[in-house]
């Protein structure tokens, strides 16, 4: 590095820096191999975003929120996200350690700020495996009834959601027995799946990992084309239906209506920041991680726009399906071989999602803890597996009971806000390390960082500001208790405190 960072803050303060020869020490601790180029990086990017979002949540953005201008949602979502991005790549350019945001900001904003973006990055990446655990299920539901399996209500679902369908089924003259207890046992039963490996280890996982990304995404391209012959433009009409307010004040459709779908679908493009936990394996990180985020997003970004168009022109947006809208697409349109191809390449698809969500949990939670800002427990590794087993399976437990138990909106959505708040924050964090380090080397530079970044601080802002009242009520819950974590336990534990 050209210029050292300034390590002149105050060790006792919360704005108190990570100092740069320990993350030079733990770089040369790293026995990792570097062999990933910049588009094997990006195919891992590639690979993390695209899940639960494209195949899942479309189905609610548009039959609830956008309607047929679902495609516009994606557009805002991935319009904030952009921002966010760049602003990422200069951190990654920077700081070429894995760890993520928290990583970064610990040596060049201070230690509360990592804090927050930590304690944030844990709705990110929990609450973001247990929303794909959920899409799983319903994919597997899917592939169920292709089989012509046919389970239980209350086996397959939430207990909200299990009561709802049984009083839609009972409404449409069905008999459905009544029950008082219900969970979504096939998400339950594939985290325990994904913890297991994560247990014993994902290096041999890493190949298979690679043949499910290429699946995905030809079945997303595949998708696209095939889809495109069956659109009918009629479908498009209303392109923005008109503003329908229901009874707890919010507002479906219209512009409203668009920016909540915005905000939901936000979830389809998280993952793109997962390329910078994989620095220590890169042959080039500080130019190819900030290409290998960029590129995954504008990838990622185009394939979305167009599944949305064709979904919404295959068919009318009050019509699609909730749990898996787009094999259902197909399905409606009488394409039943490729219904069998979307369904089992969503199942693949989305268990790789899970893997690197709750290995960068894991992870994270290792580094917060090896600075120690988290207890023992969260970097106590398995003698023959070398994996932070504890660690691994207390994120197992509470993932899996959330997705057994909690409806897909209310889950992605706590995600997403999450995940809004630590991007706008990494936006103010690169500025702010401008300001204060101007001469600092960084191989990539944001461009224009003043507009970029004030403008993803604000596109982020308003996308969680326009969230559902009762996931910002349990989001500032959080954010509260993370304070109090922080002052609790953390302040007192850190590993600065060593340096006094
Ligand atoms: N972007 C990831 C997904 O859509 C989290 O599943």
């Amino acid at each position: 590095m050209e210029t050292k960072m300034k390590q002149s803050v105050d060790t006792t303060s919360v704005w108190r820096r990570k100092p740069l020869a320990a993350y030079e020490a733990d770089v040369q601790k790293s026995e990792l191999k570097r062999v990933l180029t910049r588009w094997g990086l990006t195919s891992l990017g590639i690979g993390a975003v695209i899940g639960g979002g494209i195949f899942v949540l479309t189905g609610i953005a548009a039959h609830d929120w956008a309607g047929p201008a679902l495609a516009v949602a994606f557009i805002m979502a991935g319009v904030a996200c952009t921002f966010a991005a760049l602003c990422y790549a200069e951190f990654a350019s920077i700081l070429p350690v894995e760890g993520s945001a928290y990583a970064y900001s610990y040596g060049t904003v201070g230690e509360i700020f990592a804090w927050f973006i930590g304690w944030n990055l844990i709705l990110e990446y929990m609450m973001g495996a247990t929303t794909v655990a959920v899409s799983w299920s319903g994919y597997f539901e899917k592939l169920l009834h292709l089989f012509h399996i046919d389970p239980p209500l209350w086996l397959m679902n939430d207990p909200v959601t299990a009561q709802e369908k049984a009083a839609a089924l009972r409404a449409a003259g069905q008999a459905v027995p009544d029950f008082s207890f219900a969970l979504n046992l096939p998400a339950l039963l594939i985290v325990w799946l994904v913890t297991y490996i994560l247990v014993k280890g994902i290096k041999e996982a890493a190949s298979t990992n690679n043949i499910i990304v290429i699946v995905k995404v030809a079945t997303v391209i595949f998708v696209i084309i095939a889809g495109a012959f069956y659109v009918d433009v009629a479908n498009w009409t209303p392109f923005i239906p008109n503003p329908v307010v229901d009874e707890s004040g919010q507002t479906h459709y219209g512009f409203d209506g668009i920016v909540t779908a915005a905000g939901i679908v936000f979830f389809a493009y998280i993952g793109f920041d997962a390329v910078s936990t994989q620095a220590g394996e890169a042959i080039n990180p500080k130019k190819d991680v900030p290409f290998a985020i960029i590129a995954s997003l504008v990838i990622c970004t185009i394939l979305y726009i167009l599944v949305s168009l064709v979904l919404t022109g295959m068919v009318k947006y009050d019509q699609l399906d909730m749990k898996a809208p787009v094999a259902q697409a197909f399905s409606d349109v009488g394409l039943t071989w490729a219904v069998y191809l979307i369904t089992i390449a969503a199942i693949g698809g989305l268990t790789s999602v899970m893997l690197v969500m709750m290995l960068g949990q894991t992870r994270i939670f290792l580094g917060m803890a090896k600075d120690g800002l988290l207890p023992k427990f969260f970097r106590d590794i398995h003698p023959t597996f070398r994996t932070p087993w504890k660690s691994t399976i207390l994120v197992g437990g509470i993932v899996s009971i959330v997705a057994a138990l909690t409806p897909i909106d209310k889950v992605s959505e706590l995600c997403s806000s999450g995940t809004l708040l630590a991007f706008a924050m990494i936006c103010a964090a690169v500025w702010i390390l401008r300001v204060r380090e101007p001469n600092l080397e960084r191989p990539y530079r944001t461009p224009a960082l003043p507009v970029v970044a004030t403008l993803g601080i604000l596109a982020n802002l308003y996308l969680m500001y326009n969230l559902r009242f009762d996931t910002k009520v349990t989001f500032v819950v959080w954010g509260a208790l993370g304070i109090i974590v922080y002052f609790l336990y953390s302040r007192r534990n850190s590993n600065l405190n060593k340096q006094l």
